[in-house]
This record gives C-alpha cells, structure tokens and sequence, in this order.
C-alpha cells in the first residue's frame, strides 16, 4: 500500500499582547520549537527566529495586541503579524538602522537599537511592511527552506 506524509502546509496563530515584557520572547520560542520538531535545517530555525523575536518584540514595544501567523511549506516557511496600534507614519524611516522612538523604559530593558526592522530585513529572503496610522501594523517575512 502507497503510504503519503501530507505534514504540510500547516499553519498555527498566536497572541502577542502589547506591553507584556514578562512573557517577551514566548511567541518566538514556540515558533523555534515547532520548526525543530519538524527538523528544519538550524540555519532556516535560526533565520525564522530571529525575524520572529524582532517583529514580536516590536508588538510587545509600540502596539496594543498583535497576531503572529506561522506557515510552514516544506520549502518555505511565511510568518505574518498583524497588530492593532499607533501604526508607523513613515516606514521607510522605520527601516532606517538606528532609527527608534523607543521610550526611556524600553530602552531601560534593552531594547530600542533601532535594529529589529533592518535585521529582519537581512535575515529573511522576503519582508513587507505595512501600515496605517491610528490603526496598526502588518508584517510578513519569508525564508526559503533551500536557497
Ligand atoms: N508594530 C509597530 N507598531 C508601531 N511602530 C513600530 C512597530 N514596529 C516598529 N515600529 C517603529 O519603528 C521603529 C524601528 O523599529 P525597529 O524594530 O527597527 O527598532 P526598535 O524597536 O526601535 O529597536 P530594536 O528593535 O533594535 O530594539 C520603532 O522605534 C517604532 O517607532
Ligand atoms: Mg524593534
């Protein structure tokens, strides 16, 4: 009897709530975990998680709430966050390496490099940004599995 593997694609959201330095990172971590079980190579993991952590952080920094969506292909793996929030007015200055309206606290906690954005871009194969003052953010990378 032909046997197949239908393991993707698949898909998996999860919250982000802004302000909610306490569980920071949680969001990236399952990511992280979902591709290692599902044995993607470490460079791939590595690329994901790190463009994953940025665009939660920056969930976590400057929005009310956001959602992450991960979608695993076998031979790319797509993450959109979507949030509600202050919206960025001008986002090709929010690329711009050192770039940052973080506030003293987030500053105080680490963050506020003005590099999440500019990293994202260099680790991933894709990146879109988008937004809508007054509304919210959207954000959606890629990374090819083989490259
Ligand atoms: N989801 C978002 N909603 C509103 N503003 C955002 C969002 N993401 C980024 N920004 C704006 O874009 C700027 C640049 O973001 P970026 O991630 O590159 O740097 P940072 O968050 O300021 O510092 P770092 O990521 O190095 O800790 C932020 O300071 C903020 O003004
Ligand atoms: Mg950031």
């Amino acid at each position: 009897m032909e046997q197949t593997e239908e393991r993707y694609p698949f898909h998996n959201t999860f919250r982000i709530e802004g302000g909610n330095f306490t569980h920071a990172g949680s969001v990236s971590s399952q990511v992280k975990r979902i591709l290692k079980e599902e044995r993607f190579p470490n460079s791939v993991i590595r690329r994901v998680s790190i463009a994953t952590f940025e665009a939660e952080m920056n969930v976590i920094c400057y929005a009310h709430w956001g959602i992450l969506t991960l979608l695993v292909f076998s031979d790319f793996i797509k993450v959109a966050i979507d949030d509600e929030g202050p919206g960025i007015h001008d986002v090709d200055q929010a690329m711009t390496e050192g770039f940052s309206t973080a506030s003293d606290k987030i500053r105080e906690l680490g963050f506020g490099a003005g590099m999440g954005l500019s990293n994202i871009k260099k680790v991933t194969d894709e990146m879109v940004l988008t937004s809508v003052v007054n509304q919210g953010t959207h954000l959606e990378f890629m990374v090819k599995v083989f490259s």
